[in-house]
């Protein structure tokens, strides 16, 4: 009897297995023509593209070059039973990213802190949400950031001048992540009423263990699934720094609504008339509920979402184009001289803030800033869910596929920008011909659902890069720099870098 049971037994384990290998079979033949790694039943390539952030650069490079090479252009790894389909050819990225604008399922690990926030929102969620965010960092509203981005620059450089003739410093971890991050909280959350510092020592360290928690997450597919993360310790100590996190953004908004209420009563008896000229810092928060009071639709948890997703979506990529750029800067004299010389031309000898008026002439800069996002692409990749079939150039991409948008691979990419497209040139943006095909600039992410932060992207880095080189002069070493990727694009031996002060200003 008990024979027969574990011969039942045995055969329908069989039969199930063997319903999913030709499941899984029939899945993997649809990308047969396409270039891939060898794969194991099941696993997939699990083994080989998660656990290890140097070997997923390494992976990313590898993959870049077999995509560059082979006329299909796509590369396919298994994640299990899911295919995970790497684009980088223009037309390609065009089609797929104005397709496809759900997000896969790795997006919603960040929900614990970002909630329906514009990166891990839902495809329904974001619809109603883009319509009424997409024109909030206009050229007005950043212009009213220019204070804020001027003094924080300023603190930088006098931070950057008590290192002059020290040891090279990791200038990331010591400054740029804490300038940025200060800077995005004043724009978010509003600074004019709000005396105290908001990043204290426990919110920086909160946001950053949080990052990490969450790359190393996406990181380990074995605690992806819901259920067994939430077993582990490492759940703990995520809801332990989201609460430092939301504690702010729930701290300031309070205040904020009483504020408001406050100045309404106000303006109320006295009819003030006559706004005051020139733009005016008008905090992220406050457009929000702006928002609010005409379209209630608009709900304070979601306000709050949105207010933490910038905070997150401008931290790590600013601060870390910032250091790209120094660090490039640092070791290529003479692209270091021709900012210089720019910036000599805009302000003589003058240390004085940056106005708008300065933004715009910073030509080279600005070539300098996106020959950095080419090559350094703070996000090397973006993922974008195949919700429906649809036809690209070459190959029809089957419902449930994961897109990965790879942004370094087309940012280098030889049959894109020209047989120097190893080089860092920044004279190519300057060039007749618009170098590459917009769709090979994918730093800011492409077509639908791209970066609505460009142009507070570029203020910040004009205005805190324009101050440092007019005071500061920078040294770094770059060539054979090794990358990891966790997430972000990081150097996996740190941010040395050495500063030096200008000739000029040595009174
Ligand atoms: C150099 C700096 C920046 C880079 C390289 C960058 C890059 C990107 C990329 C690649 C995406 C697409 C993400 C995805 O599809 O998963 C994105 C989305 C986004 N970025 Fe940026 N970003 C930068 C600065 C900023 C800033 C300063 C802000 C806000 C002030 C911002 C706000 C956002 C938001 C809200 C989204 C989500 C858009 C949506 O899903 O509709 N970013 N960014
Ligand atoms: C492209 O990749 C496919 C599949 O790996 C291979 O059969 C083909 O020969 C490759 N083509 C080139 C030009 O390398
Ligand atoms: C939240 O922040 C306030 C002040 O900013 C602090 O007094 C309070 O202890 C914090 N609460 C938690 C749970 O961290
Ligand atoms: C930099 O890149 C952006 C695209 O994001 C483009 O609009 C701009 O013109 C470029 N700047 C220069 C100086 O080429």
């Amino acid at each position: 009897m008990q024979i027969l049971w574990q011969y039942i037994v045995g055969v329908l384990t069989l039969c199930v297995v063997l319903l999913f290998w030709i499941r899984e079979q029939r899945a993997r033949r649809r990308f047969a023509g396409l270039s891939s790694y060898p794969l194991l039943p099941f696993i997939g390539n699990i083994h080989q593209i998660f656990g290890d952030s140097k070997a997923l650069f390494r992976h990313m490079a590898h993959v870049s070059e077999v995509c560059e090479n082979n006329e299909s252009g796509m590369f396919v790894t298994w994640i299990g039973h899911c295919p995970l389909l790497i684009v980088q050819d223009p037309e390609d990225v065009r089609t797929i990213t104005n397709a496809f604008v759900e997000k896969p399922y790795i997006y919603s690990f960040g929900k614990i802190w970002l909630g329906d926030g514009l990166v891990t929102a839902p495809v329904s969620t974001w619809k109603q949400n883009i319509r009424k965010l997409a024109g909030t960092f206009s050229s007005s509203v950043v212009d009213g950031y220019l204070g804020v981005f001027n003094a924080q620059a300023k603190k930088l450089v006098d931070n950057l001048l008590m290192e002059v003739g020290q040891e090279p410093f990791d200038i990331m971890q010591k400054y740029l992540a804490y300038t940025t991050l200060e800077a995005i909280c004043q724009t978010a959350l509003g600074v004019s009423k709000i005396s105290e510092n908001i990043v204290t020592t426990e919110y920086y360290v909160a946001f950053n263990r949080c990052l990490e928690l969450l790359v190393n997450r996406g990181m380990n597919a074995f605690v992806h699934p819901d259920f067994i993360y939430k077993l582990t310790p490492k759940y703990q100590e995520i809801k332990k720094c989201v609460r430092v996190l939301h504690n702010v953004s729930d701290t300031v908004m309070r205040k904020r609504k009483h504020e408001r209420e406050k100045l309404r009563k106000e303006e109320m008896k006295e009819k003030k008339t006559g706004d005051t000229e020139g733009p005016k810092l008008k905090a992220f928060l406050d457009i929000l509920l702006d928002l609010r009071e005409i379209d209630p639709s608009l709900t304070e948890q979601q306000i709050k979402s949105e207010v933490d997703t910038i905070i997150v979506g401008g931290q790590e990529t600013v601060a870390s184009t910032m250091f790209y750029t120094l660090l490039v800067l640092g070791c290529k004299t003479r692209v270091q001289e021709k900012v210089y010389a720019e910036m000599k031309s805009i302000f003589g000898d003058s240390t004085r803030p940056v106005t708008k008026e300065d933004l715009s002439e910073m030509k080279y800069l600005e070539a300098v800033i996106n020959e950095t996002l080419r090559m350094y692409p703070p996000l090397p990749g973006v993922l974008r869910y195949a919700d429906r079939d649809l036809q690209i150039k070459s190959f029809t991409i089957p419902k449930g596929t994961i897109c990965a948008i790879n942004g370094w691979g087309a940012g280098r990419s030889a049959s894109v920008w020209g047989k120097d497209s190893a080089l860092y040139r920044p004279e190519r943006w300057l060039e007749d011909q618009p170098p590459g095909n917009t769709a090979s600039f994918l730093a800011f992410s492409y077509g639908r659902r791209a970066c609505i932060g460009k142009k507070y992207a570029m203020a910040i880095l004009k205005t805190v890069i324009s101050q440092c080189v007019r005071e500061l002069e920078f040294i770094s070493e770059a060539d054979n720099m090794q990358f990891k990727v966790d997430i972000g694009l990081r150097p996996t031996c740190g941010h040395l870098i050495q500063v030096r002060r200008r000739e000029s200003l040595q009174k």
